[in-house]
């Protein structure tokens, strides 16, 4: 397993003619073998049972034959955890039913015992790891994204209710993300025991934040998760909307790989990293929208941009979309499996 394409980039050793490709969302509603075993659960039974979450977790691996796979479940299992109250709306995604509003709601959230409320995803990855010949990537959420769902209980557009919180009550709003981290690092390191190859932490909302804010409300707790990580040599990718910016603060707390946002030139971004970093990223994913040619040669002109370079993960600047095609997405892989 150690000698895996993607193993091998995110200890920048790979020296082969191609990088390795997964896709963020590569387990979704884009696919008719999804769809399928939808009808009959609900996603979020789906995440609960272990021999479902595992064999759609196959699904991208059997179809395209990608490089890594990537454990199917959802950043919001925490929120579950910390019962909340969680469910996914048709048509509006996910719904918390007791959204934080006060220092007190903070104080008065259940302790979590990872091993008891989230086993199905220790139990999920037992029975994938023998299943795979690609390595496992499992993850959680940043705390300042998980945040923002459990006080503003749904998606949201503006992240109007958390930003006032951080703003009028910074104290609390602290002691808040650090009870995420706290569980987001019983929780990586449960999914690490029980056999991930790496893992992603994804801050799907950290482009909300001003510079000086990234510091203090995000990159601080990502650092705090990843010192308190039992393996250190799991590879861990760090994931920001945003990250086209805060690409050079992230490196500071020295990940594995920084996974980019389609917005930044990847060679650009490549030049004022440490060579010592991998790079995700970055092809806009509407580029699944256009006609295969435009697939090929957008794909293509990434990966001559990044020729030659070691520790280079070919991935989108963020997820698939479920009205996507599976026959864009082989374009795509293909691509970059038959580099060089
Ligand atoms: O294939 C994979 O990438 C692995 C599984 C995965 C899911 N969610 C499955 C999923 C991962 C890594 C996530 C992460 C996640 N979940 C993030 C961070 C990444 C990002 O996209 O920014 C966030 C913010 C969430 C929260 C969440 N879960 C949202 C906003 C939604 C979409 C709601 C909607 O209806 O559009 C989900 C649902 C979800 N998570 C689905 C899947 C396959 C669709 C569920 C369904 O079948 O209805």
């Amino acid at each position: 397993m150690k000698d895996s394409l993607i193993l091998k980039a995110l200890h920048c050793r790979n020296f082969e003619q191609r990088p390795p490709v997964w896709l963020m969302r590569q387990a979704g509603r884009y696919m008719p073998e999804y769809r399928q075993i939808r009808t009959k659960h609900t996603f979020l039974d789906m995440c609960h049972h272990p021999e479902l979450a595992a064999k759609v977790t196959l699904l991208p691996i059997d179809m395209f034959d990608m490089d890594a796979a990537i454990l199917f479940s959802d950043i919001l299992v925490i929120p579950e955890a910390f019962q909340v109250g969680l469910h996914f709306e048709e048509g509006a995604g996910p719904i918390i039913d007791r959204p934080l509003k006060t220092p007190r709601d903070v104080n008065q959230l259940p302790r979590i015992d990872v091993h008891e409320s989230l086993d199905f995803v220790a139990q999920t990855i037992r029975l994938l790891k023998p299943q795979l010949k690609v390595p496992l990537i499992g993850f959680c959420g940043a705390p300042f994204t998980v945040a923002s769902y459990m006080i503003e209980g749904k998606s949201s557009k503006t992240l109007q209710q958390t930003k006032k919180w951080m703003m009028t009550d910074p104290t609390s709003f602290h002691a808040l993300l650090k009870r995420i981290a706290d569980a987001s690092i019983d929780y990586l390191n449960l999914q690490i025991e029980a056999g991930a190859d790496a893992l992603q932490i994804f801050d799907s909302w950290a482009n909300f934040l001003s510079a000086a804010h990234f510091e203090e409300f995000s990159l601080h707790y990502l650092k705090y998760i990843l010192d308190r990580l039992n393996n250190k040599t799991i590879p861990v990718i760090l994931f920001c909307r945003g990250s086209s910016v805060f690409a050079p603060k992230l490196a500071e707390i020295h990940p594995a790989a920084i996974s980019l946002d389609w917005n930044a030139d990847i060679a650009h971004i490549r030049q004022i990293l440490p060579p010592s970093i991998a790079i995700q990223g970055n092809l806009d994913p509407d580029i699944l929208y256009a006609p295969h040619a435009t697939i090929q040669h957008e794909v293509k002109r990434m990966l001559d941009q990044m020729q030659g370079q070691p520790g280079y993960i070919f991935n989108l600047g963020h997820g698939i979309c479920p009205d996507m095609t599976t026959d864009a997405v082989r374009v795509l892989v293909d691509t970059v499996k038959t580099y060089g």
